[in-house]
C-alpha cells in the first residue's frame, strides 16, 4: 500500500462528460488560436472578445455532469486509509467538485470565477463577466478577468501543490497530454522524490518516462476498475 496519492488530471478526464479536450482532433484548440483567447497578452489587447469566449465556455460547462473517472476519484478519497488523495487539475470546468471529489486544487483556475486585476478579489458566479462587471470590493470597472491562468500567467496554488508533489508516493496523470508546463514537470517531480507514477490516456504521452506504467483506454471505464483493485491491496 502507498502513502499520499496525487491525482493530476487533464481535459481527458471529463471527455466522457461531453466537453471537449484541447488538442485532440475535435479539440477547442483546433477552433480557436491560443494566442487569441488563452493568453494574457489577448486578454489586453481585446477584453471584450475573450470575455465572449469564456462566458460561452461557461455555458457549456455548467451543464455538464461527472463521468465514472470522476466518482471513481470521490470513492478512492472515501476509501483509502493510508494517506491523504489530492486532486490537481489544470481543468475549469467544476466536475470533481460535482463528483464530491475533496482536496481539490484548480491550478488553471476555474470557469465560474473572476478576478479583479486592481484588488485580486476574486467573485464565484455562473452568470456573464465582461468589461462593465464592476469588482464589488474595490469599485473597479473592466478590471474583472475570468480566473483563468492564461499562458504568461502564474499558476495557481502552487507553494501547496509543490508539497504535495514532494511529499506523495503514488502519482496518477489522468486525461493529460503532457504539452503544457509546468504540470507536465510533475510526473518527474515526484519519481524524484520515490513515487510510483502511472497515467491513463488513450495512448502513452509524449513525456512517457516520466511514468512506471501507462494504462491505455477510456479513463472512464480503466480508472474505476483501477480504483477497485488499489483498494484490495
Ligand atoms: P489536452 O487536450 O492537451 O490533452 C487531453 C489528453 O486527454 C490527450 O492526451 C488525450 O489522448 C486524452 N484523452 C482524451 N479522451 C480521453 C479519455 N476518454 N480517457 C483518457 N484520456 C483521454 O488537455 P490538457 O493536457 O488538459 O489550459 O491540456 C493542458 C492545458 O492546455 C489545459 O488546462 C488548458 C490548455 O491550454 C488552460 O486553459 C489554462
Amino acid at each position: 500500500m502507498y502513502g499520499d496519492i496525487v491525482i493530476l488530471s487533464g481535459a481527458g478526464i471529463s471527455a466522457e462528460s461531453g466537453i471537449p479536450t484541447f488538442r485532440d482532433s475535435d479539440g477547442l484548440w483546433n477552433n480557436h488560436r491560443i494566442e487569441d483567447v488563452a493568453t494574457i497578452e489577448a486578454y489586453y489587447r481585446n477584453p471584450e472578445m475573450v470575455h465572449d469566449f469564456y462566458n460561452e465556455l461557461k455555458k457549456e460547462l455548467q451543464n455538464a455532469e461527472p463521468n465514472p473517472a470522476h466518482k471513481a476519484i470521490t470513492r478512492l478519497q472515501q476509501e483509502y486509509k493510508n494517506g491523504t488523495v489530492s486532486v490537481v487539475t489544470q481543468n475549469v470546468d467544476l466536475l470533481h467538485e460535482k463528483a464530491g471529489n475533496k482536496n481539490i486544487y484548480h491550478i488553471h483556475g476555474q470557469i465560474n470565477q473572476a478576478v479583479c486585476m486592481n484588488c485580486a478579489h476574486v467573485i464565484t458566479t455562473w452568470g456573464d463577466v465582461d468589461t462593465q462587471t464592476v469588482c464589488p470590493q474595490c469599485g473597479a470597472v473592466a478590471m474583472m478577468k475570468p480566473n483563468i491562468v492564461f499562458f504568461g500567467e502564474n499558476l495557481l496554488y502552487m507553494d501547496k501543490v509543490d508539497a504535495l508533489l514532494h511529499k506523495c508516493k503514488l502519482f496518477i496523470a489522468i486525461g493529460t497530454s503532457g504539452a503544457v508546463y509546468p504540470a507536465n514537470t510533475f510526473a518527474r517531480i515526484t519519481k524524484y522524490h520515490g513515487a510510483d507514477t502511472i497515467e491513463f490516456n488513450l495512448h502513452a504521452t509524449v513525456n512517457n518516462y516520466d511514468f512506471d506504467k501507462h494504462v491505455m483506454g477510456k479513463a472512464g471505464e480503466t480508472f474505476p476498475e483501477y480504483v477497485e483493485n488499489l483498494l484490495k491491496v
